[in-house]
């Protein structure tokens, strides 16, 4: 059965809007947590705009199920990462002009550094994931530079403005899955995922683990974090 890994980033959105000390992405986690949550991710981002140092450390401390980063190839977030020892790192490209994560980390253009990049967090005994688009030329080069697992970025997939569009682009999810799992890397998927996207995932079961954050935290403002979360997570198991 794949797993539920819930991002907190948003719950720091809310705060950071204010800029005072609620709510908490810690509480969240906690929350997230009992209602049955595989992992906590959350993203540190250059720009400090919702997850904070502080709440990274803490997170570590709280957390009991595992900690996700998911972080840009940065010497600052490499300093963070090896201090913090997070159970899994996700590479994710960033820019200071988007809203969220725009799409995968292209390993045609970071080719150089990022092997170094992984090595170096492996060699400290951090497993290390990169978020690619369902590329099969992405998925080879995360297996030639000695990734552990890829994350399917699934933007596209749950962005589709058409049926024909949806269709192709859930296709190349399928395939790039596949051809992962077939070069040994773990599997995960995530963004814009929702309570009605995830259930195009039925009968794949390829990906070990959703990295689900905006449609959780939008749902639970509404009917809590426990109810949120435990939809979510009963989704995943009926797949
Ligand atoms: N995976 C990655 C790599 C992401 O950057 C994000 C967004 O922070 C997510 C998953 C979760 O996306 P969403 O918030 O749309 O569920």
């Amino acid at each position: 059965m794949a797993g539920l890994a819930v991002n907190i980033d948003h719950i720091a959105t809310l705060r950071e809007a204010r800029k005072v000390n609620y709510p908490d992405p810690v509480a969240a986690a906690v929350l997230a947590e009992l209602a049955g949550a595989d992992g906590i991710v959350c993203h540190l981002r250059e720009d400090r705009r919702h997850v904070q140092d502080r709440d990274v450390r803490l997170l570590r401390k709280v957390v009991q199920s595992k900690l996700i980063l998911e972080m840009a190839a940065t010497s600052e977030m490499m300093g963070i990462a090896l201090d913090v020892r997070p159970e899994l790192v996700t590479l994710v490209p960033e820019s200071r002009e988007e809203v969220t994560t725009e799409g995968g980390l292209d390993l045609i253009v970071h080719n150089k550094s990022i092997g170094e990049t992984i090595g170096a967090l492996q060699n400290n005994g951090i497993p290390v994931s990169i978020f690619i688009d369902p590329e099969p030329e992405q998925i080879k080069l995360a297996h030639q530079h000695g990734a552990d697992m890829i994350e399917i970025h699934t933007g596209i997939f749950c962005e589709a403005t058409s049926a024909t569009k949806r269709k192709q682009a859930f296709a190349k999810i399928v395939d790039a899955a596949k051809l992962a799992k077939k070069l040994k890397l773990g599997v995960n998927a995530g963004h814009g995922l929702c309570y009605t996207t995830i259930k195009s995932f039925n009968g794949l079961s390829e990906i070990d683990e959703y990295s689900i954050g905006h449609s959780i935290i939008s749902r639970a403002a509404l009917v809590g974090m426990d109810r949120a979360v435990r939809e979510m997570h009963d989704l995943i198991k009926a797949l």
